[in-house]
């Protein structure tokens, strides 16, 4: 019964996409199990080049089931363009399931996400501006609307009617802004209620056949592991779990039938908005791996932060995640550097820690201690097989996953489906 979690152990952004596109033709069922549109999958494949928010990334492989599970939050205009995206450049997608159980961003999420924004002043956040905060806020307040009661205008109406009176208030008294139309709202959402009924449904069940058929199960991760709002740099976190441990509550799977946890690393770190990042580079060299990478937000457009790998970061991911393998990707962006830096200790007020520290002013005073490994200065791109990387590179890649205590399943040397080098079996 393999299943196996594909998370992303840093700030986001690390290539999850790519990873689940290239595993999906063996599985039976990918499930995204949390976050929503702030997340933005790019996929590069036979069919072209396509950007994913909500859709899980085997929606390319024909014979897949595509979840949308219960940990994401849709928003159902967003959803609705990347079906429509997606059917208009030939990619079917009639196997793409929605839980009815997954929560619903509405148009007054959006709007308190940039108005709470706004309020914190200095402290922002930088979100993406997506209503995710307040989404999933609503959904532990129980003030959240839910794919499934888009299936009956009646439950919609009268949930909406409270829910809205109350957000209502809280726009005009609060934020001093104009309240939203309820007819407007209703109207609107009961149209995406139609499109999006052949679509929504329960889905414990279909995974549950999928397990007892010993067929191969993918949880897509969103969002990175440092952003979770336990665990990653709270408050400047987003607002569902992107651990391997919501990858079972986001999709209705036990936990104990998960049987490998991927994580998919960069062999350097980026991270958009605001928060601490010790390795944050903000000189000549941050700015080659991100003009070299392209380090620019999917979803925003934001420039990425870049620095080097931190492996103090990284072996705390790996504790809280309990990673069975590795994926490295963009190992080919650090071609041309002379040197490469690991951050290997944190030096805080005069002592040298080995930990991620949960307060934040702290990991804001730490200084990377780094230990310095030579480039390779030759690329790698066109590479397929390990014993071909440079020694330079197999050194560095060895060392990466030494300190983070994993082993390699996966390198990825550019952005397409092949450009991956296999170093061990998944599982
Ligand atoms: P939110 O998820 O839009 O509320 O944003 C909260 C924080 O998470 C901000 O720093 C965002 O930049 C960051 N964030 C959210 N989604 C992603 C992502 O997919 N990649 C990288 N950072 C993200």
């Amino acid at each position: 019964m393999p299943v196996i979690a594909v998370i992303g152990a840093q700030w986001g952004d690390e290539g999850k996409g790519k990873v689940v596109d290239m595993l999906a033709k063996k599985a039976r069922v990918v499930v995204r199990f949390s976050g929503g549109d702030n997340a933005g999958h790019t996929v590069i494949n036979p069919l072209g080049e396509f950007s994913l928010h909500l859709i899980p990334s085997g929606i390319f492989s024909s014979q897949t089931t595509c979840i949308i599970g219960n940990g994401v939050a849709i928003n159902p205009t967003v959803l609705l363009k990347e079906i429509d995206q997606l059917n208009q450049r030939g990619v079917d997608t009639s196997q793409l399931i929605i839980s009815d159980r997954a929560h619903l961003i509405m148009p007054y999420h959006i709007l308190l996400d940039s108005l709470e924004e706004k309020w914190r002043g200095g402290q922002a956040i930088g979100t993406t501006g997506r209503g995710i905060g307040p989404a999933f806020a609503d959904k532990v307040a129980r003030l959240g609307i839910r794919a499934g009661e888009l299936l009956d205008k009646e439950i919609l109406r009268k949930q909406l009617r409270f829910i809205l009176d109350y957000k209502n208030a809280i726009l005009t008294k609060v934020h001093e802004v104009n309240p939203l139309s309820f007819d407007e709202v209703y109207r609107q959402y009961c149209q995406y209620g139609e499109r999006l009924m052949p679509y929504i449904r329960e889905t414990t069940e279909i995974l549950e056949t999928a397990l007892h058929r010993d067929e191969l199960i993918l949880l897509e991760g969103a969002q990175g592991t440092l952003l979770d709002p336990d665990f990653g740099t709270y408050p400047y976190t987003t607002s569902s779990s992107p651990l391997a441990g919501e990858g079972s509550l986001g999709s209705g799977i036990s936990g104990n039938k998960i049987t490998g946890v991927l994580g998919v690393f960069k062999v350097y770190c980026t991270r958009v908005g605001s928060g601490p990042m010790p390795t944050e580079l903000t000189d000549g060299t941050g700015d080659l791996i991100r003009e070299t990478a392209h380090e620019y937000g999917t979803t925003t457009g934001r420039a990425r932060r870049c620095g080097w790998f931190d492996a103090i970061a990284a072996r705390f991911s790996n504790r809280i995640n309990g990673f069975t393998r590795i994926a490295f990707t963009r190992l080919d962006i650090l071609d041309t550097l002379p040197h490469l830096k690991i951050c290997v200790g944190y030096q805080l007020d005069g002592k040298v820690i080995d930990f991620f520290p949960a307060n934040i002013a702290a990991l804001e005073r730490c200084q990377p201690i780094y230990e310095e490994l030579p480039g390779w200065q030759v690329p790698t791109t066109h590479i397929r097989q390990y014993q071909q990387l440079p020694p330079q590179a197999r050194q560095y890649v060895e060392r990466l996953a030494e300190l983070t205590t994993c082993p390699i399943s996966f390198i990825c040397v550019g952005p397409e489906r092949e450009q991956t080098i296999e170093v061990r079996p998944i599982l």
